[in-house]
């Protein structure tokens, strides 16, 4: 079984005071538990993403942005490379968060892009799918997914350099979670469907992400082929977040 990552996307949220604060309290909390069962990762915005490297250098924790650009380089204002990210030291970038399909109109092409660049930039690329409630309700939620994956998840994705992230749109901010059986029945198809394109998919970590707090964690990110966690506002604070991680074990 893989090892448990548990992850924190802090979205558009952080400045350097509270921001480094809660990195150097996870990094403390990390680096001085004996043998941690998971591993932790956290998602700042981009302005800190230097600064917190250094907050958490030497702790374990590891540092990822949250989107990337497909090219190394360029005439893209505003736009941050995959080669850039790995420069300041990110360990993992995510792409395809339904935020940024949302509101930035990607598609499933754009993604797999953005994870080739990741991949060959040596990041590890949090792949983000799930189905919006609509979606669900007309019974398409498998269905979507697997478009997902087949479009998403580029060729040469292996275990070591991919993480999914099943985050069904409805659950994320919402306080709302899928029953413990549509998760266990999503999380496996989502393995049987990357079996089709990835070599070692048993090794994949698939992550659950939507409205995980300390109270359903242990529930949630212990059911099978559920490899952790992709949390968003209960990684806010350092004390919910690490809860989290510890109820995952
Ligand atoms: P919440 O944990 O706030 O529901 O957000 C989930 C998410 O989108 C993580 O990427």
């Amino acid at each position: 079984m893989p090892r448990k990552l548990i992850a924190g996307n802090w979205k558009m949220n952080g400045l350097r005071s509270d921001g480094h604060a809660l990195a150097r309290d996870l990094a403390l909390r990390f680096s001085t538990e004996k043998e941690p069962a998971f591993d932790m990762l956290i998602c700042p915005p981009a302005q800190l993403l230097d600064s917190i490297g250094q907050v958490i250098a030497g702790s374990g924790v590891a540092l990822g942005a949250q989107d990337c650009h497909r090219e190394t380089k360029g005439a893209f204002t505003g736009d941050l490379s995959a080669a850039m990210l790995a420069d300041i030291g990110c360990r993992f970038v995510i792409v395809g968060h339904s935020e940024r399909r949302q509101y930035h109109n990607e598609i499933d092409l754009m993604v797999a892009e953005k994870a080739a660049a990741a991949h060959s930039a040596g990041l590890i690329a949090v792949i983000c799918i799930g189905e919006t409630e609509a979606e669900r309700d007309a019974g398409e939620a498998l269905t979507v997914c697997a478009r997902q994956i087949a479009g998403s998840v580029p060729d040469g994705a292996t275990a070591a350099n991919t993480v999914i992230a099943y985050e069904p749109v409805w659950a994320i901010g919402t306080g709302r979670t899928p029953t413990v059986r549509d998760v266990m029945e999503m999380h496996a198809h989502i393995r049987a469907e990357l079996s089709r394109k990835v070599p070692d998919a048993d090794d994949v970590r698939i992550l659950y992400g939507g409205s995980v707090k300390g109270s359903n964690a242990g529930e949630l990110l212990t059911l099978p082929n559920v490899d952790g966690g992709l949390v968003g506002g209960a990684s806010l604070q350092a004390e919910d977040f690490w809860t989290i991680a510890k109820a995952s074990e």
